[in-house]
């Protein structure tokens, strides 16, 4: 019998003890990357990206992290594929899996990604669609252990656009046990769909209106731009978003040892001011690193080694 595809497609697929086991890898790789003791336990396998939104950092962790791990990676945008002009994501998935042993997909609505695992034989990696952004999440609860230990119990609170990034920051709330705050205006909360999941699989999520509400006392401060990829740059959406920059009033609130986080692109002085993004309790380009490490442990156990 042929084994399970073992697709990486979002955190709430995968238990506690599974995603510890991917952190607890992605930790030795970063050691082994660091110490120059890396293998190549993905010699010889190739990797597909497909992108139908830009990116910088997925783009060039995803690459460096198949060479890294003595493979190679192959980048194209959807509008280079027969897939920008018609042919069906089935199709292209059943061709790819004759070639590459994963795919990266970056896209729109999440359909799409489970589409792709559906009709191809290889596994899977959701580089960020509409709905979440699993692989930024791995890297950042990978940061928080770095810079202020377990993750379990501590507060992280999310101010701003309840946006994919959030989405992916709650499903790790109710697997890593900690607990997220999120303060965003109510059109752009998230859902009852999303907090009924996050209640049922015991995760700990408050959200409100107000940002001080949310950061009293946190752990971690995260946001993200105010127009996602896809979203309509509308006035109405930055007037709604205006009172959730995070400055340092804001961190004021936190802990003192409270670390600020943000998966980059940031816009100075919309989301973030620049003496929070660019001050001591800022970790973004640990995050951004932390991108190349966590894949690379999301590569090697899709693939298998
Ligand atoms: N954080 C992130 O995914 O960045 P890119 O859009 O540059 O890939
Ligand atoms: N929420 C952002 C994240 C970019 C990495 C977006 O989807 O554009």
């Amino acid at each position: 019998m042929l084994a399970k595809t073992r697709h990486f497609l979002d955190i709430d697929r995968f238990t506690r003890d599974e995603l510890r086991a991917l952190l607890d890898r992605a930790h030795e790789m970063k050691a082994a990357t660091k110490s120059g003791q890396a293998g190549a336990p993905l010699a010889g396998k190739v990797l597909a990206m497909i992108f139908e939104k830009p990116s910088t950092r997925t783009r060039f962790s995803f690459e460096v992290g198949m060479v890294q791990l003595g493979g190679h990676a192959i980048n194209v945008t959807a509008d280079m594929m027969q897939l920008g002009r018609g042919e069906t994501v089935a199709d292209t998935a059943r061709v790819l899996s004759r070639y590459v042993d994963a795919v990266m997909i970056r896209t729109f609505d999440e359909e799409v990604l489970f589409e792709f695992a559906k009709h191809g034989s290889v596994p899977v990696i959701n580089g960020l669609t509409d709905q979440s952004h699993p692989c930024q999440i791995m890297a950042d609860i990978m940061t928080v252990e770095e810079h202020r230990g377990a993750i379990e119990k501590k507060v992280v609170a999310w101010v701003g656009d309840a946006n994919n990034v959030c989405r992916s920051w709650m499903h790790a709330a109710a697997r890593f046990g900690f607990e997220l705050r999120v303060a965003a205006p109510t059109p752009l909360q998230l859902t009852d769909r999303d907090l009924e999941w996050a209640r049922t699989e015991g995760g700990h999520i408050w959200q409100g209106e107000a940002p001080h509400a949310a950061v009293e006392g946190a752990d971690v401060v995260v946001t993200d731009c105010f127009v996602s990829m896809g979203q309509k740059d509308q006035p109405s959406r930055h007037n709604l978003l205006r009172p959730y920059q995070v400055d340092e009033r804001l961190m004021a609130r936190a802990k003192p040892n409270a670390i600020f986080m943000h998966c980059l692109p940031a816009h100075r002085g919309e989301e973030v001011s620049a003496a929070v993004i660019d001050g001591p309790r800022s970790v973004v380009f640990d995050e951004a690193e932390n991108r190349l490490h966590a894949q690379k442990a999301i590569l090697a156990l899709c693939m298998g080694a």
